[in-house]
């Protein structure tokens, strides 16, 4: 009995140590319904942004079933959007709908920043978008009056070396508590979701799916924010699954909990950690033919402190580079040291062969590692420069599956 309640209690304590975000974040409700819609599947923005102007706080819109096509939609604060699982809501293909001014939207230019985003979320608190329905962006339908689509858009700016103007699908920005809930999310035309200056954002059980060819459509990046979980998410896209960003502000205070990815860029922090990375823990995450595991990326043009990362309990398969901390993410020129330190590996498994690298910036500013419990498969490699690391792993990892 007494051995029974201390597993209990040390399960208990466990589980509270596991959390980093300092909000206690539960399971989130789908708020009740202000207002039901069926779709036409016909255009329909006027439709559902005047319900969710007029939506009372505390309550979503219910796009209860069919397609809705739209342009950008704002969600008011302390307003939700329920997507149910009979319904779609589809991105418009247009850029004239994103476009900021420039008429740049679905062209390429230097900055990149001349779409609006198809849902922003901003100065809002409490609100949120929930269902088991799907939110698709189109990025792979050819825009309205071009001759490509969105993705290919995104490859000619690689091949031209400037950048595309694609809308992101989510943006929330200088908000509070804000929760994606259930969510299917496909498909971006670029980034499916970014958080910007905002305290307090849950992701809990949200699926995210783009194609692993797909430029530029990151899963998740939390920027400049703190106090973040994201827990029981699939996420399988054509870069990062997630990036953690500290581009003005620092971020902290980060759970990444019980998380599937499937193709990708992978668990990353950066590019850039200007401000600072602090606080952060990713536990229960299988990586599972993404290109990159766990990846902290930044350069003397981006530099700063990653301190106090922990990663527990992963195990990958398929992944080329399972541990990559990089601080030569490019060459552009700078004097912001990255520094990494207090970043521990607990449990890792890696099942197949795949290159491990810890490259500090110089002697003086080491990369500071522990590796508790890591198990990589033999044939894999192993590339150490200005790093301490502390602890072993050994060349033991069997099995087929995560
Ligand atoms: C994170 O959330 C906690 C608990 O709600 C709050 O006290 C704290 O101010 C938040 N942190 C920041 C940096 O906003
Ligand atoms: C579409 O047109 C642009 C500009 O004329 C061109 O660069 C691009 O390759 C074309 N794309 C396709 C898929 O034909
Ligand atoms: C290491 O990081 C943890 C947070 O993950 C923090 O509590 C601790 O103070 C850090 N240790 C040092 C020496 O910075
Ligand atoms: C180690 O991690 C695996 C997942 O990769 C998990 O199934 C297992 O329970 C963990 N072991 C411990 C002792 O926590």
């Amino acid at each position: 009995m007494l051995k029974l309640l201390l597993i209990v209690m040390s399960l208990a304590v466990l589980q509270t140590a596991v959390a980093k975000d300092l909000r206690t974040v539960t399971e989130p409700k789908i708020p009740a319904a202000c207002t039901s819609l069926t779709g036409t599947g016909k255009e329909e923005t006027s439709v559902i942004q005047k319900a969710l102007s007029s939506c009372a706080k505390g309550k979503a819109v219910r796009l209860a079933s069919g397609t809705f096509i739209s342009g950008p939609l704002t969600i008011p604060s302390g307003v939700g959007l329920w997507v149910d699982s009979e319904a779609t809501l589809k991105a418009s293909t247009n850029p004239k709908d994103y476009d900021t001014g420039k008429n740049l939207c679905g062209a390429l230019d230097d900055t990149g920043l001349n779409c609006n985003p198809f849902i922003i979320i901003k100065d809002a608190k409490g609100s949120g978008i929930y269902g088991k329905g799907t939110i698709d962006g189109q990025g792979g339908h050819i825009m309205t009056g071009k001759n490509e689509s969105w993705w290919q858009l995104a490859q000619d700016a690689l091949v031209k070396d400037n950048h595309q103007n694609c809308p992101r699908l989510i943006e929330i920005v200088d908000s509070e508590d804000i929760t994606l809930y259930q969510i299917t999310l496909k498909d971006a035309p670029k980034f499916h979701v970014g958080s910007a200056t905002t305290n307090g954002f849950t992701a809990w059980g949200v699926t995210i799916t783009a194609p692993g060819t797909a430029r530029n459509t990151d899963g998740i990046d939390p920027i400049d924010s703190r106090n973040i979980t994201i827990a029981h998410c699939h996420i399988s896209t054509g870069d990062d699954n997630v990036a953690i960003k500290a581009i003005v502000k620092p971020v902290s205070h980060i759970s990444i909990l019980n998380n599937v990815f499937g193709t990708g860029h992978g668990m990353s922090i950066g590019g850039g950690a200007y401000s600072g990375v602090t606080d952060m823990t990713v536990t229960s995450l299988i990586l599972d033919g993404t290109t990159n595991g766990l990846r902290i990326k930044s350069d003397k043009s981006r530099g700063g402190l990653v301190n106090g990362v922990s990663y527990t309990n992963v195990c990958m398969r398929n992944v080329q580079n399972p541990i990559l901390l990089d601080t030569h993410y490019t060459t552009d020129p700078g004097n912001l040291t990255p520094v990494y330190k207090n970043i521990s590996f607990n449990n890792i498994t890696v099942l197949t062969p795949g290159k491990f690298t810890f490259d500090g910036i110089s002697e003086a500013y080491p990369v500071e590692v522990t590796l508790n419990n890591v198990h990589i498969k033999k044939g894999s490699t192993w590339v150490v420069s200005n790093a301490k690391i502390k602890g072993k792993y050994s060349e033991d990892a069997s099995g087929t599956h995560c």
